[in-house]
């Protein structure tokens, strides 16, 4: 998917995110702030959207979030201000592919069901590592693609519609996998029907 249609796609989505996609993958979002919350210091969020995660983030931490979508980002300022979230220290305009931030500097960063709708997600992953101290957490919660089943069959229907949808209903988790220094720590499967995913992956000391 191009650049372009992401932000077309997701100027469309941010009025209705929060109640439509957004609720429906309410249970990885929590999951990921469950492990984030219990781990020390800087964390970046690429692909923030809304930014339903922000208000559950502990504040020992130091939250950074980023998104390419300005319409999106506008509803994370919009939750930051009116819940007077101290802790969110930024939310920056960034395409994720060239992270603006230096080698080594996040304790944690975290992509939620951003790796199937960013083009070129090898390039965002090796930046993610780039940015992640050494010894910190990479963690990508996602749907990936199934190789048999219904659901095999579903997302193989829906494959085409990427433009329309935001995101590819058929991503192969090898495409996130492997990134300089990124070793898998942990792998899970969850519901709704174990469509989703949480993938921890450690950046080597
Ligand atoms: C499905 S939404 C997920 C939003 C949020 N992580 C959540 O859990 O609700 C995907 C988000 O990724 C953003 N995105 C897509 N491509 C991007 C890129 N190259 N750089 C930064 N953000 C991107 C979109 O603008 C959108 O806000």
């Amino acid at each position: 998917m191009e650049i372009s249609a992401v932000k077309n796609s997701y100027k469309r989505w941010a009025p209705v995110y929060d109640k439509t996609f957004g609720a429906i993958t309410r249970i990885g979002r929590r999951k990921a702030v469950e492990y984030i919350n219990a781990h020390q210091g800087r964390v970046l969020e690429i692909g923030v959207g809304t930014g339903l995660s922000l208000p559950h983030y502990k504040t020992h931490l130091e939250i950074t979030g980023i998104d390419v979508s300005s319409d999106m980002l506008d509803k994370a300022r919009e939750k930051v201000a009116d819940l007077k979230l101290q802790h969110v220290v930024e939310l920056r305009e960034m395409d994720a592919r060239f992270l603006d931030f230096p080698d080594n500097h996040f304790d944690t960063v975290v992509a939620m069901y951003l790796v199937s709708v960013v083009p070129e997600p090898e390039k965002v992953v090796a930046e993610m590592a780039r940015v992640c101290k050494p010894g910190g957490s990479v963690l990508i919660i996602n749907h990936f693609k199934r190789e048999k089943g219904v659901l095999a069959i579903f997302e193989r229907i829906f494959a085409p519609l990427s433009n329309v949808l935001g995101w590819h209903s058929d991503f192969d988790m090898n495409r996130v996998l492997g990134a300089n220094k990124l070793e898998v720590a942990e792998r899970k499967s969850f519901p709704p029907l174990k469509m989703f995913t949480f993938l921890l992956q450690k950046k080597a000391s």
